[in-house]
């Protein structure tokens, strides 16, 4: 089946007790058993609960993978697949990681002695000086965030293999509608369900996909002993979300390329980092391992903190507010908000500077977000 069919049905049978065509939400922390042990699937709802299989079926099967394990947060499903390290190993990750990434490595696991090497993994040299005998993983986020670089998934995961190592993307700015890791030769991919998977900013969630049995045993027993599980609610709420996935992807990715049009051609910007921008540096690469641009904009306003301020003070249909992937325009600065966890003189060696705004483009009508922009520059 195709990726709208899957976004609809997959994992979802009417109920098989009422008919009803929606996955109900089961509210419940437990299941009767007939017998001790003798049970229909269900013990304990931290363990398994059925709204949750059917979230997570319907996430494996549009990542094209086998299995899929959905957690409260983004960082929730990070945890657990940092959880399969132990002290003494070394990870190889892109240097423009979202800041909560970057922290959960610098502050969590680095003290749990396992080393990280942050490197630009868009230049493939570096990428394979950074391995080391003691490396177990690689970390990727493509498109990064919020620089968009692209990394190219299928070399630098086959690197990792060569050297025994899992690879992981963080596919949040794509989503699986446009950017599908495992059939690129990646081992996990990884969300931020908070963003477009459930695409109405009323959920925080994580989830990961793989199609590698053992490791998915593995991060399945992480995922239960460790408890991070989504309430039944938000699996609800999720899977209601994954419905409309793919068409809000493709109106996301038309209007991003409209405003990354406008916003290039306007006198007071400086530059616009958009991977479907034909100036985006590595443009063929995400026309290569992309079926499409996505809804995130980076561009540099003239001047410096204080026109970029008036602007995020002037716009008005964009919110200035963290997070992105909803069907609302959300607009934020970077070194201030998403980015600050990350040490300043990294900022600026990765070109975080106070110039820096980021758009989530939306799904409204785009001649009213581009009205808005000609407003808040002029
Ligand atoms: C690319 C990316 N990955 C992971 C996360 C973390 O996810 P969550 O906030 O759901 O824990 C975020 C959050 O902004 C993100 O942007």
């Amino acid at each position: 089946m195709k990726f709208g069919t899957l976004a609809i049905h997959a994992g979802q049978e009417p109920d098989s007790a009422t008919g009803a065509v929606m996955t109900p939400i089961y509210q419940t922390s437990t299941y009767a058993q007939k017998s001790p042990g003798v049970h229909q699937g269900y013990e304990y709802s931290r363990t398994d609960n059925p709204t949750r299989t059917a979230y997570q079926a319907c996430v494996a099967a549009l990542e094209n993978a086998k299995h899929g394990l959905a957690f409260s947060s983004g960082l929730a499903a990070m945890d657990c697949i940092l959880h399969t390290l132990r002290p003494g190993d070394h990870v190889v990750a892109c240097d423009d990681v979202y800041g909560g990434t970057f922290r959960i490595f610098d502050k969590v696991y680095r003290k749990l002695g396992i080393e990280f090497t942050s490197v630009d993994l868009s230049d493939l040299s570096k990428a394979k000086a950074a391995f080391t005998p003691k490396t177990k993983m690689l970390w990727m986020e493509s498109p990064t965030n919020p620089m968009l670089k692209i990394l190219d998934i299928a070399a630098l995961s086959q690197m990792a293999r060569a050297h025994g190592a899992i690879s992981v993307v963080d596919n949040t700015f794509l989503s699986p509608y446009f950017q599908k890791p495992l059939d690129l030769g990646a081992d996990i991919a990884v969300h931020s369900v908070t963003k477009y998977i459930n695409g109405h900013s009323d959920v925080v969630g994580g989830v990961l996909a793989t199609s590698n049995t053992a490791l998915y045993e593995e991060l399945k027993f992480y995922q239960n002993a460790c408890g991070a599980v989504p309430a039944p609610m938000d699996c609800f709420l999720v899977l209601r979300g994954l419905k409309t996935l793919h068409v809000r992807m493709e109106q996301h990715a038309k209007n991003a390329m409209e405003i990354a049009r406008y916003l290039e051609a306007h006198p007071r910007v400086e530059r616009v980092i958009y991977p479907g921008l034909e100036s985006h540096p590595q443009h063929a690469l995400a026309r290569k391992q992309m079926s499409g641009f996505g809804g995130m904009i980076t561009f540099f306003i003239k001047g410096g903190l204080s026109e970029a301020r008036t602007f995020l003070e002037k716009v008005e249909i964009f919110t200035l507010a963290e997070s992105l992937g909803g069907v609302e325009s959300l607009i934020e600065h970077p070194a201030i908000m998403t980015h600050a966890s990350i040490p300043a003189e990294t900022r600026k060696q990765l070109g975080i500077h106070d110039n820096l705004i980021r758009i989530s483009t939306g799904i409204e009508d785009v001649s009213d977000l581009l009205a808005d922009l000609k407003q808040a520059l002029g």
